[in-house]
């Protein structure tokens, strides 16, 4: 099973930095007008889509895991919240160019390679279109040995500093971009989450244990260099 794999099966509702909390003062600072066209890049089990169409949005989300699009569907449908979800990949979206008003992502760019990633983001918005994009930081280039054990487990392709990552940016078609602060990664952050549909049988499985208890071993000793930023570009 790999890393998004158990985050599906626990039915985990805000998989990013600063949880469901930092999504919602994000949503409330931007200040999406209604009928937004907005695309969510790696919706997870779909809480921040949801979340978005009850403001008034209009969502399509989608995220590369079938587990993932099973359990945003669940959500979707209980809620009651017209949400398009399709089973996709970040780094070649189904859609037609210039589609969207806003690209939404959290934590989803870096298990990418990155830059087809937000060539798409950008090829899909329209003129004007904005990306919002909360990565994972980190607060200094890690070592080797520090990498491999991160991409091991997480997957992740790269592990970018704040510079790095507005490296990557410079180097796509957006016409300008910016980056937030770095902060660094509290853990945890509660969160009710209570539409959450966690697969219980889990727990009965000594390989599944044994990778929450990873992640808690890997979150723990990587807290002091873990962060996130939000980056905010826009395209032409
Ligand atoms: C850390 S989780 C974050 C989920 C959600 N954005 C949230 O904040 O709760 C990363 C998500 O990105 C999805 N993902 C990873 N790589 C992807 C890709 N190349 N294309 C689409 N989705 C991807 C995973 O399946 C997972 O749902």
């Amino acid at each position: 099973m790999d890393y998004h794999t158990l985050l599906a099966r626990l039915g985990e509702g805000s998989a990013h930095p600063g949880g469901f909390q930092a999504t919602k003062e994000l949503i409330g600072q931007i200040g999406f007008p209604r009928g937004t066209r907005v695309l969510e890049v790696g919706c997870g089990t779909g809480r921040t889509a949801c979340y978005l169409a009850s403001l008034g949005c209009d969502v399509t989300a989608i995220d590369r895991n079938k587990d993932m699009i099973r359990k945003a569907t669940h959500r979707a449908t209980i809620s009651g919240l017209p949400v398009r979800i399709v089973q996709a990949d970040a780094s070649s979206l189904p859609f037609p160019h210039e589609t969207f008003d806003v690209v939404f992502t959290e934590s989803v760019t870096a298990f990418t390679q990155g830059s087809t990633a937000i060539r798409e983001y950008w090829r899909v918005l329209k003129p004007q279109g904005v990306l919002y994009d909360r990565e994972l930081a980190f607060a200094r280039t890690l070592t080797a040995v520090q990498k491999k054990k991160l991409q091991a487990y997480y997957g992740l392709h790269h592990m970018r500093t704040v510079p790095e990552w507005l490296k990557l940016l410079s180097k796509s078609s957006f016409h300008h971009y910016s980056a937030s602060h770095f902060v660094q990664i509290k853990q945890p952050v509660s969160d009710n989450d209570p539409l959450r549909v966690i697969d219980h049988e889990l727990f009965t499985k000594p390989d599944a244990v044994a990778m929450m208890m990873k992640n808690e071993r890997l979150m723990s000793s990587f807290a002091n260099v873990m962060g996130s930023i939000v980056i905010t570009a826009w395209k032409a």
